[in-house]
């Protein structure tokens, strides 16, 4: 997933608008080849289109909390299918709702590059490890910003699908972050809210560069 990995390399201004929602912690090493600037021009138009649909920094939208879906309709699937279009064009690993400005408890994830999206539905956290770990993430909504996020390393959420069928999911690792990282966008909070002090600072110094104004 080292597509995920935003790289800055000396003298290069930061153009690239972050194409991750969350980096993979694992892909510590960037790979040359999926430097977003050698992008294939149509990919690269593609997820600029996406991201144009991303609601950024400063949106209120994304300070508020989602509410519950109480219809399993074709609206919602047709919302579910946008998501994990928007996901995938923005070359992102999870996506929420309230990203794109809609308030309701759905996000769509794809922790393997090639498998179909999942998408939960008004999910629940059943159970978190008390073992926690620490690993860089990034936000769609949050361009350049990597920050380290301490999250319970396994995760137990329950969900529903976007038929209302009944889901359990017991996730570790990257899965488990980028669920939780998802989860708390439906609750209105990012990771700028759960990084260190110094880290923040920097984070909002980059946002305020790209004009990015808080909300609040
Ligand atoms: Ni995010």
């Amino acid at each position: 997933m080292s597509e995920t990995l935003d790289r800055l390399t000396d003298g290069e201004p930061p153009a690239e608008p972050e194409p991750a929602e969350i980096a993979d912690p694992k892909a510590a090493a960037p790979d040359e080849s999926d430097e977003p600037a050698e992008l294939d021009p149509e990919v690269k138009a593609r997820r600029d289109a996406a991201l144009a649909h991303v609601r950024k920094f400063g949106d209120p939208v994304l300070n508020t909390k989602a509410r519950e879906v109480e219809r399993f309709d074709d609206a919602l699937r047709e919302e579910v299918q946008r998501l994990g279009m928007l996901m995938h064009d923005a070359m992102g690993i999870g996506l929420a709702a309230t990203q794109i400005g809609l308030l309701n408890r759905v996000f769509v994830y794809r922790v393997q590059p090639d498998a179909p999206p999942s998408a939960l539905v008004n999910p629940e956290v059943k159970w978190t490890s008390s073992e926690e770990e620490t690993a860089e993430e990034g936000c769609l909504s949050l361009p350049l910003v990597h920050v380290d996020v301490e999250r319970p390393a396994h995760v137990r959420v329950e969900a529903r699908d976007e038929y209302g069928e009944p889901l359990l999911v017991e996730a570790s690792g990257l899965e488990a972050r980028v669920i939780l990282h998802e989860l708390d966008h439906l609750d209105g909070v990012l990771i700028l809210s759960k990084t260190t002090r110094e880290q923040r600072k920097e984070a909002m110094r980059l946002l305020r560069e790209q004009q990015l104004q808080p909300s609040s």
